[in-house]
């Protein structure tokens, strides 16, 4: 599909159909994931993919009961690695780098879900250290984005934007 064609096409989506993720599908997200560009090409960032019911129901409570979470038959989470970045980068590459590394990989996967005709939301409010124990990730990995995928059971409205000439500022 053209780009232009997922970005304006692409929207959050809330309420997700009781319907599987074919793997090829979910193969061709995780692969756009990992074409995502990275500081130093360092990738400092881990995915962790939850498709258990019992791990999204936790999710879900980790994730201020956003029930979609416990819907979406796959959630990925996304956690920074601060320790690939630091030695090459300093407090720069752990503060910074590693974050814009996990959310760019996070952006790609949403992008390339909206492609292959499914749908998803970016979750930004949860409890880090309850989806840390749910994934059981290590203490130096800090989940910074939550993305369910399925099949939308809803179409929501595309919302609207800032106006271009308010949020871009020409520099003379
Ligand atoms: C950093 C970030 C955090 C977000 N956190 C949540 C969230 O916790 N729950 C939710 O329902 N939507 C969340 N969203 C989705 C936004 O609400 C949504 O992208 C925005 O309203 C624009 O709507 P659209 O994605 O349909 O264009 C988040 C988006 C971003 C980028």
């Amino acid at each position: 599909m053209d780009v232009f064609k997922v970005l304006e096409g692409r929207h959050s989506v809330r309420a997700y159909a009781d319907q599987a993720v074919p793997p090829d599908k979910l193969k061709r997200i995780l692969e756009a994931i990992n074409r995502a560009p990275s500081a130093g090409n360092r990738q400092a960032y881990e995915v962790y993919l939850v498709h258990e019911a019992k791990q999204r129901k936790d999710l879900v409570r980790a994730g201020n009961d956003q029930e979609f979470l416990g819907q979406a038959p796959i959630v990925l989470v996304f956690c920074t690695h601060a320790g690939l970045d630091i030695d090459r980068y300093g407090p720069r590459g752990a503060q910074l780098y590693c974050i814009q590394d996990a959310t760019i990989a996070c952006t790609f996967a949403m992008l390339a879900a909206s492609a292959l005709g499914l749908s998803t939301v970016w979750v930004g409010a949860f409890d880090e250290e309850a989806v840390r124990e749910i994934i059981c990730a290590p203490r130096d990995e800090r989940p910074v984005a939550l993305l369910p995928i399925g099949y939308a059971a809803e179409t929501p409205r595309l919302r609207s934007r800032r106006k271009l000439t308010d949020l871009v500022h020409e520099v003379d």
